[in-house]
Parts: C-alpha cells; sequence; structure tokens
C-alpha cells in the first residue's frame, strides 16, 4: 500500500493489539508492545535517556572496545587466510554492544562460545512473537502447547539468563556500569514527575536484546554484503575513509565521520535492499475510536481493521527506486532535490512517526565506526574460488542482481555473507597499539 495523498488525511492510529502477544506478563509493557497513547510518550521519553546522544557519548568507549575485539578477530582471520561468515560475527559485535548497554555485561559472543547459546533462545522467542503477531488465533487455539518442548529447551536458557544477568546487575550499585538501568533509574518525565518500575526497566532491556542487536547487525551485515558484490561502490568508500582520516583511533563519533557522506548513501542503500526489519508494521484504529474515519486512497477503512506499509515492498517499489535491485549508493547523492524527497520519503527502514525507532543515531553510529575501522585496517574480498562458500547466503533478485537473501520474522534471518579478509600493509601496525588504549 503506498502513501498516497488520500492518506495523509488520516487519523491517528494505533499499534495494532496484536502486538500484545509480545507482552511478558499482563501489567508490565515495553515500548514496543505499549499501545495507549500517555503511557508510550511517558515511557519514551525516560528510555530515550538511555539512548540519546549524551548516553551515547558516555557508552562509546564500551562500543569502541567491542569494535575493536571485532575488527582484531577480522585480523586474525586474515592472517589464517580462514573464510569468515559475516553473518556470524556481525550478530556476536551487535549483541555484546547491546547486552552492553542493556544489562552492564560483556557476554563476550565474540570471544567465547559459552553464551552464544542465547542466539538460538532470542531466534525461537522471535519466531513465536512474529507467529502470534502475524496470526494472533493460533496462540488463542492453544498453538503454545504444541511449541513448549522447543520453547522449554531453548527459550527458556535464554530467558534464564536474562533474569541471572539482572540479578547480578542489582547487586550492583545504581551507577556501577554505564548501561540502561544506571542511565534511566533516576529518570523523572519532565512532565509528570513519573519515573520507571524496575520491571519495566528490565523489560526494555530484554527488548533491547532483538531490537537493538539483530536489526543493526543485519543492517552491517547488508553493507559488507553489497561492498563485496559491488567492486566500484568498495573502492569509492574505501578511498572515502581512508582521506577522511589519518588513524585508525580517530574513527570514533563525530564531524569527520559524518562528512563522509557516500559513506552514509552505502549505509542507507544496503538497508534499502535489505530492510532488517523487513515487515509489515501492523496499525490500526480501534473500535472505540471516535475520529474522524480512516480513509485510504478513497477507501473508507472500517475500525479494528489492521492496516501497514511493508518496508521490504516500499523499498522495492519502482516508482520511487527506480532499478531497485541494483545496489546504487549514488542515488542517494545525485537525484535531483524532488526525486532525493521522494525517496526519503519511501524510505523507512526505522519506521516514521511517534512510534519510529528510538536508538536510530545509536545503529548508525555502530555501523559506521565498525565498516569505517575494517576499512581502515583491512581489505575484503569474496571467496570467488570456492563457488559453493561464495554464494552462500545470496539470492539472483530481477535483472540477476544480487541480493542478501532474509526471512522475515519480524527481523530479517539470514547467513553469510562468506568473506576473505587481508591486513593492510599501511596501517596493520596500528592494530598493535589497540590493547593499549581500552
Ligand atoms: C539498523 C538498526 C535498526 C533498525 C533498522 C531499527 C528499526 C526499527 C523499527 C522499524 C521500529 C518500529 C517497530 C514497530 O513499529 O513495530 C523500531 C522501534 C524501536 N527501536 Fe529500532 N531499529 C534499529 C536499531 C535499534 C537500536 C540500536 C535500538 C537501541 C536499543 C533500537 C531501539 C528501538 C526502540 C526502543 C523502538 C520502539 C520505539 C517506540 O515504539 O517508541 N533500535 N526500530
Amino acid at each position: 500500500m503506498g502513501r498516497t495523498k488520500s492518506f495523509s488525511t488520516r487519523p491517528k492510529l494505533y499499534m495494532s493489539r496484536a502486538y500484545l502477544v509480545t507482552q511478558p506478563f499482563p501489567d508490565v509493557f515495553n515500548l514496543f508492545n505499549v499501545i495507549e497513547k500517555r503511557l508510550h510518550r511517558v515511557k519514551r521519553r525516560l528510555v530515550g535517556q538511555g539512548i540519546n546522544d549524551k548516553a551515547m557519548r558516555d557508552f562509546e568507549p564500551l562500543m569502541l572496545a567491542h569494535i575493536h575485539t571485532f575488527v582484531k578477530g577480522l585480523a586474525k582471520s586474515s592472517e589464517e587466510q580462514s573464510i569468515v561468515d559475516m553473518t556470524d560475527r556481525c550478530r556476536y559485535l551487535g549483541f555484546d554492544i547491546i547486552g552492553q548497554l542493556g544489562f552492564g555485561t560483556a557476554l563476550d559472543l565474540q570471544t567465547s562460545t559459552k553464551n552464544r547459546f542465547m542466539l538460538a533462545g532470542m531466534d525461537t522467542s522471535n519466531f513465536r512473537s512474529n507467529l502470534y503477531m502475524q496470526f494472533p488465533l493460533l496462540k488463542k487455539m492453544g498453538m503454545e502447547l504444541l511449541l513448549y518442548p522447543f520453547i522449554l529447551t531453548s527459550q527458556m536458557a535464554y530467558y534464564k539468563k536474562l533474569r541471572d544477568l539482572i540479578v547480578a546487575r542489582r547487586a550492583e550499585g545504581k551507577h556501577a556500569r554505564k548501561d540502561l538501568y544506571s542511565f534511566v533509574v533516576d529518570a523523572k518525565d519532565p512532565e509528570t514527575g513519573e519515573g520507571m518500575r524496575l520491571r519495566d526497566i528490565w523489560s526494555e532491556a530484554a527488548f533491547f536484546m532483538p531490537a537493538g542487536g539483530d536489526t543493526t547487525s543485519t543492517a552491517l551485515t547488508g553493507v559488507y554484503f553489497y561492498l563485496s558484490r559491488y567492486p566500484q561502490s568498495y573502492n569509492r568508500l574505501a578511498h572515502e575513509i581512508r582521506t577522511t582520516f589519518t588513524s585508525g583511533s580517530e574513527i570514533r563519533n563525530g564531524t569527520k565521520l559524518s562528512s563522509c557522506i557516500y559513506f552514509r548513501a552505502c549505509i542507507d542503500e544496503a538497508m534499502r535492499i535489505t530492510p532488517p526489519i523487513a515487515t509489515t508494521l501492523w496499525r490500526q484504529l480501534p473500535e472505540s475510536d471516535n475520529q474522524q474515519p480512516l480513509i485510504i486512497d478513497g477507501q473508507v477503512i472500517p475500525p479494528g481493521t489492521e492496516v501497514g506499509v511493508n518496508i521490504y515492498s516500499i523499498h522495492h517499489n519502482e516508482n520511487y527506486f527506480p532499478d531497485s535491485y541494483n545496489f546504487k549508493p549514488e542515488r542517494w547523492l545525485d537525484e535531483s532535490p524532488e526525486r532525493k524527497k521522494l525517496m526519503h520519503d519511501a524510505f523507512t527502514p526505522f519506521s516514521i512517526g511517534s512510534r519510529g525507532c528510538g536508538g536510530k543515531a545509536m545503529a548508525y553510529q555502530e555501523v559506521t565506526i565498525a565498516i569505517a575501522k575494517t576499512l581502515w585496517y583491512l581489505d575484503f574480498q569474496r571467496p570467488m574460488r570456492n563457488e559453493k562458500a561464495d554464494r552462500w547466503g545470496e539470492t539472483i533478485q530481477n535483472g540477476g542482481k544480487p541480493e542478501l537473501a532474509a526471512m522475515d520474522q519480524f527481523g530479517s534471518v539470514h547467513a553469510g555473507p562468506n568473506l576473505l579478509f587481508t591486513l593492510r600493509d599501511a596501517t596493520s601496525h596500528e592494530l598493535l597499539e589497540i590493547d593499549s588504549q581500552f
């Protein structure tokens, strides 16, 4: 369903009630599943204090430390000449960072296998939530009983681990770590004076895992995938990064990073073709609402009907993005102002409006720093000589264009690309200095 002139006359829509299936307990909501607008506004202002610019400045050294572990892992694979599956690596990085922010703890997925079972548990939890969100009747019909043995093993182990993390964190002082708990525990909403209950803070921290870990790692994986398939873009971006900075340690959030406009175009183009959340975000006009009727494309939509725009579809709508399967970062820079506006209006990986993503700035910060540091210290390419490994995770779309194959499970489930890394002679000596900085 495209956004048309008639859509602009719409009354205020609410999150669909389908989101309620993700509630952990009847009286506990997080930002994702809270429907009531006033409650959402207050929560958003409070949780926002854990992911706003100031919090991200405080958190950046921890984020950088995890990114350095990531780059050093790639450097090690270069020395061993081993092929790297980027979905795995980017997920380990994404969850190490979001676990650090949500629970104040290094989960160390990048360096140890011990906690990696959490990913399988979270995948099961996402599968279950997505199934019920798309088909709420299944939950009512007792589908849970069929899923139970499956849920028991992986999801329960994941929930238990989250509980352990919470207990361990609460045993420490409120401000012992730079994490969500510390950032929001004393926060008061300036308008209402309300604070957050502890159980709500932990519900947000648990929601951060898929919301911030899965999504950001898909965005990161997508950039590696498309750069490895489009050598011209790779070369232009590598040149931009290598001429903007003078050392690897200079690469952090700030004006130099945001001056790399081709870089931002590459990230947006990757998220356009493979949105980390590719699904339809269901909204509805509640039955009881006395607002004006909802009219879309001249059709009156009865209250209670679920409506939504599928993110993958709008990102591949040829009216907005001609040659839509082609990775063309230049489209974000060279088009006319009118076309750019049209594209920006249709580009919605983070959704829009009051329910748009709360962690957008953090996501760009993480993806840009990880890619910039990779290209500073290393080069990468496809393992062309091994065709099976080379095509891992790829699907071919219209006109023979390669796409990172992703399955919609609210978040995107994918594998690959497999890549080979090579240390750059000019900068590899700087890697030795990294340890002394952290
Ligand atoms: C590239 C990475 C990311 C993408 C593409 C993304 C995308 C989205 C989308 C589409 C939504 C709306 C979901 C819905 O309406 O059902 C959303 C909501 C949200 N995201 Fe993200 N996200 C990303 C990273 C993050 C990060 C790093 C965080 C930090 C914890 C985060 C926190 C949130 C929160 C708190 C919400 C709920 C907002 C609200 O309803 O007020 N996201 N995100």
